[in-house]
């Protein structure tokens, strides 16, 4: 009998897993490599929902269910496409298709002075910092200062605003990993400043997670530029901005309570430069901006920001994917229902989901449906795909191994898994605590669950 067919899908976020799902529930008999570039599962679920929302995260048990159908998936994780020689012909040798589900994975720049200064992060950054991202580790950003700058209207700005000002005895409740905890407990952070070019009808905030700043412990919301909200002629006809004018409105009448830390709103103002001592942040600079007719016009009036740390959360791009065409300007991989084109003809056998294929924008459950045509699209050109040189599932491994790489399977993986839940138990108040650091990632996952020393907990 000849072997399924097999699909290999690059990255274990949402958008890859949903697409493993759909592949495998499909009535044609497929096998599924999932590869991941690091030892973990679940993409931004695990290294970009913030912290503190930890009812996000509940998606977990869903994302995680085609690896308990057994013997027709595989994770193959600490495996990077482009990294080592694994370049896409490798894949087309071993694979009769392959899904590129691999986000977003760079921040978008604001191109203005002093943007590199010690101090500036992308947003990708910093939440890869206070997530765990084995990229991020070292970070270490600047938390010695009482000011602090995001710029940004969307939920990734409001999720910073929130970590940096919330009470750290919640933050000891989540699973950032202990040297995170330790420099949020030491922080002096006082005032977090997001910087919001648009007016307050024009920003990408939800209600919800609007809501959620008014509700921190010990935490005044400030509105400046509160002519923004003052004297509009009635409420906006879209709901979701009605909700955020009221909360504007209200923060705004109210002026600010009394409190240890402050959230400032500065609507209508862009930043223009990031200004420095030493070759660190000191401030950022911002011009006022006026609506003329719909447009945003900068009136050339500045003024000055005080902080030692920059987060610019004005969005992600995605990454070019070798042997690919990509579309610079949108920052994702041309195509037509998830198939692959090239000057406008179909790439045969090369896929794409979630971010990569339609931009930065979505949230988890967005990524289930636009993978249920991705592979609605795969499977309705499978007979028609050449079959690989080497379909045998040992044959890939094997390269990889060749390669260099030193992969991580499903069930190493779980050992890390069980490693975090035993740290959880150790602060006494989390679920799960993130292990930080490549190595320390790599070594719980070599190290079977009944060996480890359960002497620190308790
Ligand atoms: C900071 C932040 C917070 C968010 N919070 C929420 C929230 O609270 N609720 C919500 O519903 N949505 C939230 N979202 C949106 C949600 O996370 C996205 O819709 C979703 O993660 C996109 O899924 P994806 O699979 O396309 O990309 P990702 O989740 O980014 O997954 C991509 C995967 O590909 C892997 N990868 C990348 N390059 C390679 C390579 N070369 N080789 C192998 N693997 C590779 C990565 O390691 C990663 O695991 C948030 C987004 C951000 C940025
Ligand atoms: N809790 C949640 O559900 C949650 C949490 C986090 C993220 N997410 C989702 O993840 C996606 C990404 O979120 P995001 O916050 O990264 O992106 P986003 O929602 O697209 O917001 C980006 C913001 O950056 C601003 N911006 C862009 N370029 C700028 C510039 N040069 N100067 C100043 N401001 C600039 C944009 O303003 P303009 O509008 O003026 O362009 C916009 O307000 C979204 O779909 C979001 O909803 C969801």
């Amino acid at each position: 009998m000849s072997r399924p067919p097999r699909v290999a899908v690059i990255g274990a976020g949402p958008s890859g897993l949903y697409a493993a799902a759909a592949l495998l529930a499909s009535e044609t008999p497929v096998e599924v490599d999932v590869l991941d570039r690091l030892p973990a599962p679940y993409g931004l679920v695990r290294y970009g929902v913030a912290p503190d929302h930890i009812r996000m995260k509940s998606v977990i048990p869903v994302l995680r269910k085609p690896f308990a159908v057994g013997s027709r998936i595989r994770f193959l994780g600490n495996v990077c496409l482009g990294e080592h020689g694994l370049v896409l012909d490798t894949l087309r040798r071993h694979y009769h298709a392959v899904i590129h589900a691999s986000g977003s994975s760079r921040d978008r720049r604001l191109g203005i002075p002093g943007e590199d200064l010690d101090g500036s992060h992308g947003s990708r950054a910093l939440v890869g910092w206070y997530s765990g991202h084995p990229d991020f580790t070292a970070l270490d950003p600047r938390l010695d200062h009482s000011g602090v700058v995001v710029v940004g209207a969307g939920n990734v700005a409001l999720d910073i605003a929130r970590v940096l000002t919330r009470d750290v005895a919640d933050m000891a409740r989540t699973d950032v990993p202990d040297h995170v905890l330790k420099s949020l407990q030491q922080s002096s952070v006082r005032d977090v400043h997001v910087v919001i070019r648009r007016s307050p009808e024009h920003v990408k905030f939800t209600p919800p997670e609007l809501r959620q700043i008014g509700e921190l412990d010990d935490v005044s919301v400030l509105v400046h530029n509160g002519g923004a909200i003052a004297g509009r002629a009635g409420e906006p006809a879209d709901r979701r901005q009605r909700q955020n004018m009221r909360l504007l409105d209200g923060w705004a009448k109210a002026g600010g309570q009394p409190a240890r830390r402050r959230i400032h709103l500065h609507f209508q103002r862009s930043p223009v430069r990031v200004a420095g001592g030493d070759g660190k942040v000191t401030g950022v600079v911002v011009e006022r901006n006026e609506i003329r007719d719909g447009r945003l016009v900068g009136t050339g009036r500045e003024e000055t920001i005080e902080a030692g740390l920059v987060v610019r959360a004005i969005g992600y791009s995605g990454e070019p994917i070798g042997g690919l065409p990509f579309d610079e300007a949108a920052g994702v991989v041309p195509n037509v229902a998830g198939r692959v084109l090239r000057d406008g003809n179909v790439v045969p056998g090369q896929y794409v989901t979630g971010w990569i294929k339609r931009g930065p924008s979505g949230v988890i459950g967005t990524n289930k449906g636009d993978a249920g045509q991705t592979v609605s699209s795969l499977l309705a050109d499978l007979a028609g795909l050449p079959a690989p040189a080497h379909p045998e599932p040992e044959s890939i491994t094997e390269c990889l191994g060749t390669l260099g790489f030193d992969v991580v399977a499903w069930e190493h993986w779980e050992s890390l898994d069980v490693e975090e839940i035993r740290l959880g138990r150790v602060r006494g108040c989390a679920e799960r605590v993130k292990v930080a650091g490549l190595d320390a990632m790599m070594r719980a996952c070599r190290t079977p669950s009944e060996d480890r020393q359960e002497t620190a907990v308790g």
